[in-house]
């Protein structure tokens, strides 16, 4: 194999602070592990969290966890056969390689494994891959794939071959948003044909349950925006309403009850702030359940008065990756996006280059297009 790499990546010395587009050292894969040539990496709002100090993580980083590439080598022990990894496979990357021992794990519920090795930023071994040039040091990489890079060494396990024909860009956003949209509404609480689903905030996740919601046959997909472009966006991929968020959530909820018969039988939140979750549940009708998908700066809480959440049989239920399994979801996504039935690629509005990225967050929190692609 050959010597060590240099790579340009997305570096994050700690939270709050801006990335710097660095030059670093890339080791070659090590047992169990993969190099892939990055070809993709979607602007998530979770990078924005990590990146504005929001949510805590150790750095320097390597930031970005939506991410596809195609594979230059394959470590010790990578059976191409097995796997299904050969070099020059398009991959999706995996933001979560489950431990395989926790109770979830063995219950086959890996969404849910609180101790996967990706949350330490490193290999399973326990070591990194990237390293500053000299004695600069290692460089973590964001849920040990660290996808705002130009190369990566990832665990093989998180690498999932995509069916040919896939463009990079769709398999990059199936690695988190859709995965995580379109599962919340299929897998983890499974909406009914014919039901009403309401969909709070549309980004790329939130547009992704519309897509979701409308494949499962929901009768009735409420969009639900503060921004009135993305209400356009959202009927143009599934929803058949949409409501401008006012700053009165009293109103708000009203609107959501009137376009839904009194209220969803699902209601996703999808932006990840105490307000608008505490909106997802005042909107329910009886037996209705609130499917919390966005995540809150870290410590924050939200409240609902209790009695009549239980006396009207309501729900609340919290939706981690979409309950994806990625090496069976995620091929089929891709076969449904090929098919023409998930139209993922209305996700993209802006494609950039790494040095962009510091305005792509700043659009995202403006609410400004959907998602923005770093290629490669
Ligand atoms: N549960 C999971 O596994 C998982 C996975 C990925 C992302 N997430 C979380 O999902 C959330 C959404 O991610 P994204 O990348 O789609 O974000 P995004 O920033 O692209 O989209 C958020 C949308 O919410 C809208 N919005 C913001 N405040 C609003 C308000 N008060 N009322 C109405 N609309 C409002 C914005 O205009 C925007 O369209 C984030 O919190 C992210 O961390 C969760
Ligand atoms: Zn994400
Ligand atoms: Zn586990």
């Amino acid at each position: 194999m050959s010597s060590p790499l240099t790579i340009r990546a997305a570096v994050l010395e700690a939270p709050g602070t801006e990335p710097r587009i660095e030059e670093l050292t890339l080791d070659e894969p090590r047992a169990g592990e993969v190099l892939v040539r990055m070809a993709a990496s979607g602007v998530c709002h979770s990078d924005l969290h990590v990146r504005d100090g929001e949510w805590q993580r150790p750095g320097p980083i390597v930031m970005g966890h939506e991410g596809s590439g195609y594979l230059e080598a394959l470590g010790p022990g990578v059976d191409p056969v097995a796997s299904g990894l050969s070099v020059g496979r398009l991959v999706a990357l995996s933001w979560l390689v489950p431990c395989g021992r926790c109770r979830s794990c063995v219950a086959g519920r890996v969404w849910e494994c609180p101790v996967s090795p990706s949350y330490s930023h490193r290999m399973p071994d326990g070591t990194s891959r990237t390293r500053r040039a000299g004695a600069g040091g290692d460089v973590l990489a964001y849920c040990a794939i660290g996808t705002m890079a130009s190369s990566q060494v990832v665990p093989a396990a998180a690498a999932i071959p995509m069916p040919d024909g896939t463009p990079p860009e769709v398999a990059a956003l199936i690695g988190c948003c859709v995965a995580t949209g379109v599962g919340a509404v299929t897998k983890t609480l499974p909406v009914e044909p014919g039901s009403s689903v309401a969909v709070i905030g549309l980004g790329g996740v939130g547009l992704s349950a519309v897509m979701g919601a409308a494949l499962a046959g929901a009768a009735r997909i409420v969009a639900v925006d503060r921004v009135e472009a993305k209400l356009d966006l959202a009927r143009e991929v599934g929803a058949t309403h949409g409501v401008l968020a006012s700053d009165d959530p009293g109103a708000t909820a009203e609107a959501i009850r009137d376009a839904t018969d009194g209220g969803p039988d699902v209601c996703v939140e999808a932006i990840g702030l105490p307000s608008t979750v505490e909106l997802a549940i005042a909107c329910l009708p009886a037996g209705g359940a609130a499917l919390l998908v966005g995540m809150t700066p870290l410590g924050q809480r939200a409240s609902f008065e209790v009695f009549p959440f239980v006396d009207g049989a309501r729900r609340i239920v919290g939706s981690n990756y979409g309950s994806a399994v990625p090496a069976v979801d995620f091929p089929r996504y891709a076969a449904l996006h090929l098919e023409g039935r998930l139209p993922v690629e209305r996700l993209v509005t802006a494609r950039i280059g790494l040095d962009d990225l510091e305005p792509a967050f700043e659009r995202m929190r403006r609410g400004e297009g959907v998602r923005s692609v770093i290629e490669f």
